[in-house]
């Protein structure tokens, strides 16, 4: 793991150790399970944490054998109480990347600024359009042509950090119009290839937040990113 920091340690695990946070289903917490598993990722998941004892994600963590754990929100006085606890939650481990895959607490300062350039959200819109919830209801009735997921470094602009990749997916219209499920459906997998290219940028050295933008082999990606739309394809 090559994190650039000049601060690795000789005895630790060479391969990169990731934390994961969830909220909910876990499919992109998945895609990294099985990219983990398969020496995608020269990574392992080292924990996983949800601020929902009922994600579906914790079950998919159980599965892979990966440790995992509930931080209720509902638990704790203010969001920096409880952004205290996640990071409590993570110091046994040496993290080298934060992981936000559905992750849906807005991080205060206090989880920011301590994983900042090593903390990553995905984002289901083509960001700077859409940021917050409702993303592909607001593009359709924006009577947009495409909508798609955009991969970036987190600051402490909501939804604001610089992106390293973007994927895009045209919205359907006539008889077969895309309705909010559809389009999220078909996002939802172009989030499963672009995710886990972003983190294997990451553990392998290359990716780095830079002080405008993110570097990839140091050269900025510019405003929106890495542009994915071409090897994505069609289905
Ligand atoms: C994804 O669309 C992600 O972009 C958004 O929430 C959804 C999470 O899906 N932030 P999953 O829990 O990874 O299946």
């Amino acid at each position: 793991m090559k994190t650039g920091r000049g601060d690795e340690h000789p005895a630790r695990k060479t391969r990169a150790q990731l934390a994961v946070l969830i909220s909910g289903n876990g499919s992109n917490l998945q895609s990294f399970i099985d990219a983990c598993a398969a020496d995608e990722l020269d990574a392992d998941i080292a924990i996983v944490l949800s601020n929902r004892p009922d994600a579906f994600g914790l079950e998919r963590a159980r599965q892979a054998n990966i440790p995992a754990a509930v931080i209720d929100h509902r638990d704790y006085p203010s969001r920096e109480a409880f952004d205290q606890a996640m990071l409590d939650a993570l110091a046994p481990f040496e993290i080298d990347l934060v992981i936000l895959a559905g992750f849906m607490r807005i991080l205060t300062p206090v989880f920011i600024n301590a994983y900042r350039g090593r903390l990553l959200n995905i984002h289901p819109s083509l960001l700077p359009k859409y940021p917050g919830l409702n993303t592909h209801q607001r593009a359709i009735e924006a009577d947009e042509f495409a909508a798609g997921a955009t991969v970036h470094f987190v600051t402490n602009e909501l939804d604001g950090g610089p992106p390293v990749i973007q994927a895009q997916e045209s919205i359907r219209k006539g008889v077969n119009k895309d309705d909010a499920k559809s389009l999220a459906a078909r996002v939802l997998k172009r989030e499963h290839l672009i995710y886990p290219m972003a983190v294997k940028w990451f553990v392998e050295g290359r990716l780095k937040l830079g002080p405008k933008h993110a570097m990839l082999d140091g050269e900025s990606l510019g405003k929106k990113g890495f542009s994915a739309w071409l090897f994505c394809g069609k289905d």
